[in-house]
């Protein structure tokens, strides 16, 4: 029967069927369908409803994508695990008002379940992205039989919901596909779980398995966290007694976005159409850093964004402090002392500010209570752990308690939480111990000074006019400079950068770049700086760069050049960074003197070291920065020929917001350094800046630039003459004669081939900079290179052409990112 009706083709945007007349009877119904080739395009042509097939599959499934987006975008597709194998395939509604879908001889692959029948039903494709399913005599009312934003597939879009309608029990979640080219269920999937008494928490799981938790539902954006709310999306959280569901929409409504779950690459991303690019552009993916993991720190751990990133929360210790000590933090902390849990021998809380609250699985709810009451109840329960006093599901006031271990607790820089742990009063009493101790060798002190002012108090007369000016002349450089403080950043004065660098005397230049030139500074109080004079405006407001600056500042590493403050006035941007005596990498590698000071193990140890900055900046920070133009000269030694990377994060404050991996018009970067997938397409992603390191580990070794070398075999460059080298098994021969007999062979070997593997050609045969790092400190095998990716000798006028003026520079801090 599936062959009798009438197909109609696109542009319709209602199709109905009048399922009064029986098809069987006499086999001319006037019916409608939708067959394999024809589609249904909604009112506003914006979603369009047919059959496909996935990535190279040759299934096909019948889907809903965009229209106009060029690359085939499936948002949601009904047979998923159920694919018809020819063009056979038809979706119609059957006598019972069900929509189904049939393929050769009227088998049913797919069909919506209704438990009443529907008389007239009537399929639409809505402008939102939604079939729906609705009885003629419901009309337009919003009433629907079914649709299919009740059973999302792996894609959020706006307006649908995701959580559980309580009265009916149906959850909608996302399930992400198993692989591109099947779109049937994987083990990923991201919803709301409802414990009894406790707050809705969304994760992603994979399997059972909790993999990332978002964050107290108050701030809940979808697969983000409140440390990065968006500007251009507002969201919209419900829980009732009816519903439990949270919507986003863009605020400008003309923006095409998705949110969608992907198995492959295990996160959950928010992407918005760039209609100048034609491409997606990934917002805000989760998870990110490792803090993001579920319980990435273990029971009672507390992930910060220091190094290393896991601690204990106070009054905790490791429970294997062996293990702790190897970075492996499953195991998680216990207690110092035991919680007394008496009536009378009261414990104590703890209060702690700015923390993503551990997650609400055992915990217990009561919005009437207050804070007092929420303390006591604690106290009352032996097994409580904690409270907060805030309302984390919005609102004021409430009680929130937790049972048992903490888990997933993270320090946030924004929007963070309070929190009280209990603590037994013994391990309170051991700090106020050792406390009052500090009291009494105080009071010693303070006693001793006393008497050495007596004494000197004669002298201190006389030089008192002389001092007070001194106190007044320090106050002054206090306010123009630097206010100390962990989480802000000093802002300084433009005097006081002008002071300091002599007016910017062409004396103090120390380099000049894409960006604007750099200067030599030294502060009132005698510290060394370096000033970034940022030539051109962001694109961003002023607050929006505050905010970024803010962010890199908090990016500490000790193989990263640190940014110490800014300073913007009327037009001047100004970034101060501390200054590094030895210069940048650059000037010394490939300087044929002063080469000769880098033995094999300073060599190896600049080598770590980068590897470190950069498994840092991609993974363990909170921004997951991705630096877009790391190269020798943009690697600065300290005393001791530490290397630190700079520059990090500025790509991402002069261009675009958050993006990860992302295309690009404005490609930032050096001739020579780039990955070839950056160079041509401007495509970029942390494996761009492993093919830079990998360029850089080659040009650490040998001594040698990438793109300076030429050679009779007519190698393309230093890394392709490397490989063939390599391929020939003398890859020694270019071996920077310097190395001298100190270098162990082997381990000059392993880092030709682990920069060989980092700079291959294809992305995904690269390794991640964690994975460097883990084969610098082994001597496990390593794969065989591939070939190295190549550069095209004139590269786009962008791109390559001014880029070589300045990378052969000697500057003692130089600057070059480029401008496209
Ligand atoms: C499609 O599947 C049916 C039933 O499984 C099978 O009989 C038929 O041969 C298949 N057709 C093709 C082209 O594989
Ligand atoms: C219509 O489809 C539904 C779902 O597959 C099925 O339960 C029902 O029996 C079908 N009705 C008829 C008349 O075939
Ligand atoms: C489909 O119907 C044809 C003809 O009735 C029959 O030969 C064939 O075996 C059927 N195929 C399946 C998969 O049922
Ligand atoms: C179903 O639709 C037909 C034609 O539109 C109409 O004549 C009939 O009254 C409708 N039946 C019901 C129960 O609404
Ligand atoms: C998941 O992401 C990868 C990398 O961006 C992409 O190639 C793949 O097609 C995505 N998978 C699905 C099912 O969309
Ligand atoms: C998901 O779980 C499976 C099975 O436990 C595991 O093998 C896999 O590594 C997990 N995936 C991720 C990304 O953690
Ligand atoms: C977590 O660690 C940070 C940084 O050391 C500290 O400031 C904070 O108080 C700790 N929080 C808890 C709950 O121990
Ligand atoms: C303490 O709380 C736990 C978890 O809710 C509960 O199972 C237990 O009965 C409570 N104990 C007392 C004494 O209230």
């Amino acid at each position: 029967m599936g062959g009798l009706c009438f197909s109609f083709m696109i542009s319709a945007n209602l199709f109905f069927l009048s399922s009064t007349i029986s098809f069987a009877v006499d086999g001319f119904t006037p019916s409608q369908c939708v067959l394999d080739g024809t589609t249904l395009v909604s009112s506003d042509g914006s979603f369009e409803l047919g059959f496909f097939s996935p990535g190279s599959s040759k299934n096909r499934y019948l889907g809903i994508w965009f229209k106009n987006v060029p690359v085939r975008t499936v948002v949601w597709v009904a047979n998923r695990c159920n694919p018809i194998n020819d063009t056979s395939g038809v979706l119609m509604i059957n006598s019972t008002g069900n929509l189904v879908l049939l393929s050769q001889n009227s088998s049913v692959v797919w069909s919506t379940s209704l438990v009443k029948q529907a008389q007239n039903a009537t399929v639409e494709l809505l402008d939102s992205g939604n079939l729906v399913l609705r009885d003629a005599k419901d009309g337009n009312s919003g009433t629907y039989l079914w649709q299919s934003f009740d059973y999302p597939s792996d894609t959020l879009l706006p307006g649908m919901k995701l959580g559980w309608d309580l009265r009916t029990g149906l959850k909608r979640h996302l399930s992400a596909w198993k692989n591109s080219d099947d779109p049937c269920p994987g083990d990923f999937t991201y919803g709301i779980e409802m414990q009894l008494q406790a707050y809705p928490e969304a994760y992603i799981l994979n399997g059972s398995t909790k993999f990332f938790r978002t964050s107290a539902w108050n701030e809940l954006t979808i697969c983000g966290s409140p440390e990065h709310p968006s500007p251009r999306y507002s969201f919209n959280f419900v829980y009732n007694n009816d519903e439990v569901f949270v919507t986003y929409k863009p605020k400008i409504e003309s923006i095409l976005s998705r949110v969608v779950l992907n198995q492959t690459t295990s996160t959950c991303a928010r992407f918005q159409w760039k209609v100048g690019y034609q491409a997606w552009q990934d917002f805000s993916s989760r998870p990110t850093e490792s803090c993001d993991y579920y319980g990435f720190c273990g029971a009672n751990g507390n992930c910060t964004s220091e190094d290393p990133v896991c601690k204990c929360i106070q009054g905790f210790s490791p429970k294997s402090q062996e293990k702790w000590n190897l970075a492996d933090w499953s195991l998680g902390c216990v207690r110092n002392k035991p919680l007394s849990c008496h009536e009378g021998d009261k414990d104590e809380f703890l209060k702690f500010d700015g923390f993503k609250l551990p997650d609400t699985t055992n915990s217990w709810v009561d919005k009437s209570m207050n804070l007092k009451e929420c303390r006591d109840k604690c106290l009352k329960n032996c097994s409580c752990t904690a409270y907060t006093s805030s309302d984390i599901g919005g609102g004021s006031g409430g009680c929130t308690i937790w049972f048992g271990d903490l888990i997933d607790i993270k320090q946030v820089p924004v929007a963070g939480k309070e929190i009280c742990i209990r603590t037994s009063a013994a391990e309170i009493v051991n700090n106020e111990g050792e406390n009052s101790r500090k009291v009494k060798i105080a009071i010693i002190v303070v006693g001793i000074a006393i008497v050495f002012s007596g004494v000197l108090l004669v002298g201190y007369v006389i030089r008192r006019r002389k001092r007070k000016n001194e106190e007044i002349r320090e106050r002054n450089e206090d306010n123009e400079g630097a206010p100390r403080g962990d989480m802000e950043l000093p802002l300084f004065d433009l005097m006081t950068v002008a002071r300091a660098t002599d007016n910017f005397s062409s004396n103090k230049k120390l380099g000049e770049g894409g960006f604007g030139p750099v200067y030599k500074g030294t502060l009132a109080d005698g510290q060394e700086i370096a000033v970034k004079r940022l030539s051109r405006s962001s694109s961003q407001g002023l607050n929006e760069f505050m905010n970024e600056v803010i962010l890199i500042a908090k990016l500490q590493h000790r193989n990263l050049v640190r940014l110490l403050g800014c300073c913007v006035q009327g037009e001047e941007k100004l970034l101060l960074y501390e200054y590094m005596p030895n210069g940048s990498l650059d000037s010394s590698i490939f300087d044929e003197t002063r080469r000769e000071l880098f033995d094999w193990s300073k060599r190896f140890n600049i080598i770590c070291g980068i590897a470190r900055g950069l498994v840092y900046l991609h993974q363990d920070s909170r921004l997951r920065i991705i630096h877009r133009d790391l190269k020798a000269s943009n690697v600065l030694l300290d005393n001791e020929m530490n290397p630190k990377i700079s520059d990090f994060g500025l790509a991402r404050l002069l261009t675009e917001g958050d993006q990860t991996v992302a295309n690009t018009d404005r490609v930032i970067g050096t001739y020579g350094y780039m990955a070839p997938e950056y160079f041509m397409g401007g495509q970029f992603s942390v494996k761009s800046d492993v093919f830079s390191f990998g360029v850089l580990v080659l040009e650490v070794i040998t001594g040698r630039e990438n793109k300076e070398f030429s050679d009779p075999s007519n190698s393309r460059n230093l890394c392709e003459h490397l490989w063939r080298l390599w391929n020939e098994g003398k890859p020694l021969e270019l071996i920077d004669t310097c190395l001298g007999s100190s270098g162990t062979i082997s381990e000059v070997l392993r880092c030709i081939n682990i920069g060989l593997l980092c700079a291959q050609h294809h992305p995904d045969d690269r390794p991640s900079m964690a994975d460097v790092v883990i084969m610098l400190g082994s001597q496990t095998a390593l794969a065989r290179p591939k070939q190295p990716g190549f550069f095209i000798e004139r590269g786009t006028p962008e791109a390559g052409s001014n880029s070589g003026n300045q990378s052969r520079s000697t500057n003692e801090l130089s600057i070059s990112l480029l401008e496209a």
